[in-house]
């Protein structure tokens, strides 16, 4: 058997599975339901309910009080980490569209998180290094521009506390990650940078999830 996860191996789910098993363990709410619809005009690339699921349960058990995303679109994600926060937690929401952003703190708003969740406009380069000072963070979840992924990995490594996670979704970058142009790069400069600084895995959900405990 081949020493990574290429080896041939069957894939038992199907869509009638998944199907099943979202409804079962990662049912939406409300607030959920009206955060994953999207109004006209923005794209519906939010992370999948299993993900946000997940992106829940890896908040609670690291005890995050302080997370840091980059990339709100209308607040799904942030949703999902936020509702893990005890009270007098903190998430900081990065979004580069004003439109996205004000619609996320409309939901946020909806699921009664507005006193946790700050949504901040701007581009995740100008934005991060604004937050420095809230730091150290227990959580820093990585899902905007990809060819900013190597960037933003680094900047989460210096501003998590030890024991602390980056998390970076479109790991496998939609299948481009082995190419050579800017997002290939900057997605494999992200993976090794993870891989160096932390005890790391990359989930295979649809389009890979890195997850790293820093060192
Ligand atoms: N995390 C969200 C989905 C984010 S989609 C969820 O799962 O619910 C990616 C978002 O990143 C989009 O809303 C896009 O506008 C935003 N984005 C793109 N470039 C950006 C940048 N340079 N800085 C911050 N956000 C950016
Ligand atoms: C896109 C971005 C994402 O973060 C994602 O999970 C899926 C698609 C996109 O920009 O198309
Ligand atoms: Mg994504």
């Amino acid at each position: 058997m081949a020493d990574n996860d290429s080896r041939a191996g069957a894939r038992y789910a199907n869509e009638q599975i998944l199907s099943y098993v979202g409804r079962v363990h990662a049912s939406h709410d409300a607030a959920l339901a009206q955060a994953f619809a999207v109004p006209e005009g923005i794209p519906q690339i939010m992370v999948g309910p299993s993900e946000g699921r997940l992106l829940y349960l890896l908040m609670k058990l690291a005890g995050a009080t302080k997370i840091v995303e980059v990339g709100t679109l209308v607040g799904y994600s942030a949703i999902h980490m936020a509702r893990a926060l005890p009270a007098g937690g903190k998430l900081w929401s990065i979004e580069y569209a004003a439109k996205h952003a004000e619609v996320a703190r409309t939901n946020i708003a909806a699921a009664g998180l507005s006193d946790k969740v700050t949504v901040v406009v701007g581009a995740g380069r100008d934005v991060l290094p604004t937050l420095d000072g809230n730091g150290p963070f227990d959580a820093v979840f990585i899902d905007a521009d990809k060819d900013n992924y190597d960037h933003y990995g680094r900047w989460a490594i210096e501003h998590l506390r030890p024991g602390g996670l980056v998390i970076g979704d479109n790991a496998y970058f939609f299948g481009k990650l082995m190419e050579d142009s800017p997002g290939g790069r900057a997605m494999r400069g992200f993976h090794e940078l993870v891989a160096a600084a932390c005890e790391s895995v990359c989930v295979p959900t649809p389009d890979g999830l890195v997850v790293g405990i820093k060192k």
